[in-house]
């Protein structure tokens, strides 16, 4: 017998699930999502499955260990780093594990999404950290996630992809969407040969409007690796063309004439 709730989740999860395949942020059978269900079990995606086709039906039950209590298929491979979300994080009900092209091509170049470009996404993330290389499904995966899950909300996994956690399935969505988002701009920005960073003042006012907006007290409001903003713009990235440098090469070599 199943409860009414329990198919609220099946249909929920199916949903979003859908949602990453049509925008996507996965392809073939990549990513998994998953919820806690109020009894404390997580209801998850079963391993291999394309995400785009996925029914209610085909999720699994498995409690806080891994095992399964519910379900026809094999969880996903996935579950010891939603479950390591889950035990760090009380506050996290829902988890979303995607390889969206944009933020997987920074995790694959081993970059952070860590400037601040962006005020909404200073208000929404912070900085979105780069976990190093693990293998998938393996203990040295979650090892590598372990230091940055209390603090962060969104990670990069180098190699791999991105996973985010939320408070519900929604919230766990939007951070995936705010973090492709944001990889596009960022990429856009590298593509225009400009990024006019954030001052630290700015960040810091952010941050203040961050505790305000979310309801968050100070300690969660603050960032333990703060994103990069440019007090000095020596970071600030230029372009030129070849003529304006030679013109500008000329003019420094004249002066030392
Ligand atoms: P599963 O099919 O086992 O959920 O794994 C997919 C994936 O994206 C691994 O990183």
């Amino acid at each position: 017998m199943q409860s009414v709730s329990e198919e609220k989740f099946r249909q929920e999860i199916t949903r979003f699930c859908h949602l990453i395949y049509e925008k996507c942020y996965v392809a073939s059978t990549d990513g998994n999502v998953s919820v806690r269900l109020p009894d404390g079990n997580i209801m998850c995606t079963p391993t291999i499955c394309n995400k785009g086709f996925v029914k209610p039906e085909d999720m699994v039950i498995i409690d806080s260990k891994g095992k399964r209590v519910k379900g026809e298929r094999k969880a996903s491979s996935e579950m010891a780093m939603h479950l390591l979300i889950y035990e760090m994080r009380p506050d996290a009900n829902a988890v979303v594990h995607a390889h969206p092209a944009c933020a997987t091509a920074y995790a694959a170049a081993g970059i952070p999404l860590n400037k601040a470009l962006i005020s909404e996404v200073v208000l929404a993330l912070g900085c979105i950290p780069l976990a190093e290389y693990g293998t998938p499904g393996t203990p040295e995966l979650t090892d590598q996630l372990r230091p940055f899950v209390k603090s962060y909300d969104a990670l990069l996994m180098a190699n791999h992809g991105v996973v985010t956690s939320g408070a519900n399935l929604e919230d766990a969505f939007n951070r995936m969407d705010t973090v492709e988002h944001f990889a596009k701009i960022s990429i856009y920005t590298k593509i225009l040969g400009r990024e006019r960073l954030l001052s630290s003042e700015d960040v810091e006012k952010l941050w203040v409007q961050r505790q305000k907006y979310y309801g968050l007290d100070e300690s969660e409001a603050q960032p333990k690796d703060p994103m990069c903003p440019v007090t000095d713009g020596l970071s600030e990235t230029i372009s030129l063309t070849r003529s304006e440098l030679i013109d500008l090469i000329e003019r420094v070599v004249s002066t030392l004439k």
